[in-house]
């Protein structure tokens, strides 16, 4: 996304990355779209295949007691939503821009190191087909992920690292099912959380709360619906389609902020710098909109010799990250049960969620935070149409 809002303002830049072009297309990750991401997407000019095939949702239901609860976005929001679109249909796209530009992008590249961070030219190696490559930058933008190399490339002692690791993960399934509802199902169920999503009108997407380190042998597809529908089942017979599972997995769950997000002329930018559980549906956009805020500044260190703006970006960024995680550790930490928790805490979830369901100013809050908060630079300002 970077390379490419580069690209619309002239900046060259190059792609590494490590994994192989269908690896990035075909893992399934999460699939909501804020708002603003949306109309970024649009603001860029790839937005052809979200715009038929994505599905906008104007709300989400919040399950618990046995019963669904609905919160309308689009009425408390003054007309805003989200869009249900898988993040690697989002990678596809952008791969198709960028080859179409011609930018050079690497996949598979092997033994990726930066180094000269401090220096007014860093450095990134890599291997590529048994070809070595050293490049000379201006800037990296460290773009490669929590597991990336560009974090831990930075000398200790430069960044605060706030961290908290849940109790428990997500159990994920793809199926070959109709979803059974046109919007998102937030389940509170006292034998744990579980989510009822989608993909396309054909494929659903259901998530399980399980231990953090669940093997997922453990669970036959017969036992995985088992689960699903009791959990999700409501009391006027709501439940999921169930279908053949074609995919799945276990994923842990951490909030992690690294600060600040730029060491010299490295800046780090989406889950490179931080981490937010799944449950606010918030990663993708939080690196959207990193990205959007740098390529601001990139163009104006490029047109004018601007440097206020690269100077600024990891405050700018770390204000919304911070909503954020605040966000998803409430939708989180509201709608799991932890294994440590007591009677009293169980009684206060359910009180929340009544609360939320029955107080409009409640709801407007939710609604704000799920559709995202508005975004932090404009859109011409990183050389886009408003
Ligand atoms: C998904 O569809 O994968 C999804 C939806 C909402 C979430 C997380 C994941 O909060």
């Amino acid at each position: 996304m970077l390379a490419h809002l580069l690209h619309l303002n002239g900046i060259d830049s190059v792609v590494v990355e490590n994994r192989s072009r269908d690896y990035v297309i075909d893992r399934v990750r999460a699939g909501v779209l804020e708002q603003g991401t949306v109309d970024l997407l649009h603001a860029m000019g790839v937005a052809a295949r979200l715009r038929q095939e994505g599905l906008r949702h104007d709300g989400v239901y919040i399950s618990f007691l046995g019963q669904r609860h609905h919160i309308n976005f689009a009425e408390l929001t003054g007309g805003k939503a989200i869009t249900v679109y898988g993040q690697n249909e989002v990678v596809k796209d952008l791969i198709e821009a960028r080859v179409a530009t011609s930018g050079p992008l690497y996949f598979e590249a092997e033994h990726v190191s930066v180094a000269a961070l401090d220096s007014s030219s860093p450095v990134i190696r890599f291997h590529h087909h048994d070809t070595e490559h050293e490049l000379q930058c201006d800037f990296i933008a460290g773009c490669d992920g929590f597991h990336g190399v560009c974090r831990p490339s930075i000398p200790d002692g430069v960044l605060t690292v706030y961290e908290r690791v849940y109790p428990f993960g997500w159990l994920g399934i793809l199926a070959e099912a109709a979803p059974s509802c046109e919007e998102l199902v937030y389940t509170l169920h006292e034998r744990g959380f579980a989510l009822f999503s989608m993909r396309s009108p054909t494929v659903t997407r259901l998530y399980l709360q399980v231990p953090p380190d669940e093997p997922i042998e453990r669970w036959s597809d017969e036992a995985i619906w088992q689960e699903m529908l009791r959990r999700m089942t409501t009391g006027d017979g709501w439940k999921p389609n169930v279908g053949r599972i074609i995919q799945k997995g276990v994923t842990p769950m951490r909030s992690f902020v690294a600060a600040p997000m730029r060491h010299g002329r490295l800046f780090l930018a989406g889950d490179a710098a931080h981490i937010v559980p799944p449950t606010g549906a918030k990663g993708l956009n939080l690196a959207a909109s990193d990205v959007l805020v740098l390529a601001r500044a990139f163009k104006a260190f490029y047109e004018r010799g601007r440097t206020a703006w690269l100077d600024e970006y990891s405050d700018v960024c770390l204000r919304r990250v911070w909503k954020a995680q605040r966000f998803s550790w409430w939708m989180t930490s509201t709608l799991h049960r932890a294994p440590d928790e007591s009677a009293f805490d169980h009684q206060r979830q359910i009180a929340d969620l009544d609360y939320l369901t029955s107080s409009r100013a409640a709801m407007t809050s939710l609604a704000e935070q799920y559709v995202g908060l508005p975004a932090e630079v404009s859109f011409e300002s990183a050389g886009l149409p408003a």
